[in-house]
């Protein structure tokens, strides 16, 4: 791209100041802007004046869940139906590692977090060696699919590479980037990162599949004759990936995606909860709830919107290629973004300054036609790692481990 067609470009955006340093740029710092310019979506910006919820206006109403009474006494059939599709290659794992995870403030990708205490215990070593509880059980590696972004990607690769992949087959895992957004301040001004770069973010986890697809993974998948994809998020150190119980369940139902599903604390907990929305699956955030939805009661008397999503799906692959072309639902977040302010001078702000857009994959559920939640043990399933102290925190995640036998 020009800079006149740069120029042309910001100025219909209303964003000419991501040129201002222009004059003081090396020739190779003036390219690498403009071809920033060129790749970057400004029309995102947009939906900072539509700031209404991103969710639909639908009926909302109960979905069924298979609840532990009835996974219990369904155990043998699923795990045996599960464990046939691992054993047979028909089922890989999808790590959405491309966040920031700015909540837990530090500057490495969050899977290189150490959360160990009498001796090092990093998040990544604790999901292979989760992963490889299945790869035991059924004789074969499950291939294993990582997404990263711009921020964090050279470093997770290395960390890997150096940590011998945890024990790992390192010809059984592939990374990839996913896309970036800008980030802006709340009037929808693109923050400058660096005097040549405009501060971007990665977009959200709900563009994974499309970034698979772009990185050529995707035609990797239909080569190894793989039908579904256990996606799960980096932070939950206690997660069952790929289990044969949850993917013989999702199987067995039919559905075109499982949803592991946790019952909630209490009635406000800030869990995202599984329902039908006009009669298709859809996940409510938790702000969205209603008093009165928190307050609905089943036929049995329990609360009928009670089961909050843990961010671990298993989607049907073939459904995704179906819904690959879906716009998903742009969620404007408040966070903390990077920047250099009026001197060009680097600052890293205490508290939120701006907007980031990301897409979601809850909604990427909200597109196919059928999901089947399953509900996990909460204490034994569920221990995530948003912050350094307190809720959904290293501290709280240290306890939980240490309950079920993990030495750290
Ligand atoms: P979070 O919602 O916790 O977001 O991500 P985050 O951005 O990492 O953390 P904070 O809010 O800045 O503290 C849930 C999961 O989705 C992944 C994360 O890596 C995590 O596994 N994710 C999030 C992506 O893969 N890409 C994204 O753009 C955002």
């Amino acid at each position: 791209m020009t800079f006149q067609e740069a120029y042309q470009k910001l100025e219909s955006y209303g964003q000419l100041h991501v040129l201002k340093y222009y004059g003081e740029l090396t020739e190779e710092e003036r390219a690498q802007l403009l071809q920033q310019v060129e790749e970057t979506d400004f029309s995102i910006l947009q939906y900072i004046e539509h700031r209404t919820s991103a969710s639909g206006t639908g009926r909302i109403s109960p979905i069924r869940v298979m609840e532990l009474d009835e996974m219990e006494k369904r155990r043998e059939e699923f795990t045996r139906i599960g464990l046939d599709a691992v054993r047979k290659g028909r089922v890989a794992a999808v790590l959405l590692a491309g966040g920031m995870g700015t909540r837990l403030g530090s500057d490495d990708p969050k899977c290189m977090y150490d959360i160990g205490i009498t001796h090092p215990v990093f998040i990544m070593e604790r999901l292979v060696a989760n992963l490889m509880e299945v790869v035991d059980a059924a004789g074969v590696f499950v291939p294993f699919f990582i997404m990263t972004s711009d921020k964090n990607h050279e470093k997770t690769v290395a960390f890997m590479k150096e940590k011998n992949y945890f024990g790992y087959d390192p010809s059984m895992v592939w990374f990839f980037k996913q896309e970036m957004a800008p980030a802006a301040d709340y009037s929808g001004r693109v923050y400058m990162e660096a005097k040549n770069r405009i501060s971007t973010s990665p977009n959200g986890n709900g563009g994974w599949f499309l970034s698979m697809k772009r990185a050529g993974l995707i035609d990797k998948v239909h080569e190894l004759g793989i039908e579904w994809l256990n996606t799960f998020a980096v932070d939950n150190v206690l997660q069952r990936i790929a289990d044969p119980l949850f993917v013989g369940a999702t199987i067995a139902s039919g559905c075109a995606c499982g949803a592991k599903t946790v019952r909630k604390a209490a009635p406000d907990e800030k869990v995202g909860v599984i329902c039908l929305e006009d009669g298709r699956p859809y996940v409510v955030e938790y702000y969205e709830l209603t008093p009165e939805l928190m307050e609905t009661k089943n036929e049995n008397g329990d609360p009928a919107y009670n089961f909050g999503v843990i961010m671990n799906y298993l989607f049907r692959e073939k459904d995704l290629e179906r819904i690959v072309d879906e716009v998903l639902p742009v969620h404007i977040v408040e966070k903390k973004i990077a920047y250099i302010d009026e001197q060009g001078e680097p600052v890293s702000p205490p508290e939120p300054n701006g907007y980031k857009f990301e897409q979601l994959v809850l909604d990427m559920v909200r597109e196919l036609d059928s999901c089947q939640p399953v509900e996990v043990v909460r204490s034994r399933e569920f221990a995530p790692i948003k912050n350094k102290t307190g809720i959904d925190s290293v501290e709280s995640a240290r306890l939980l481990c240490a309950q079920n036998g993990i030495v750290l």
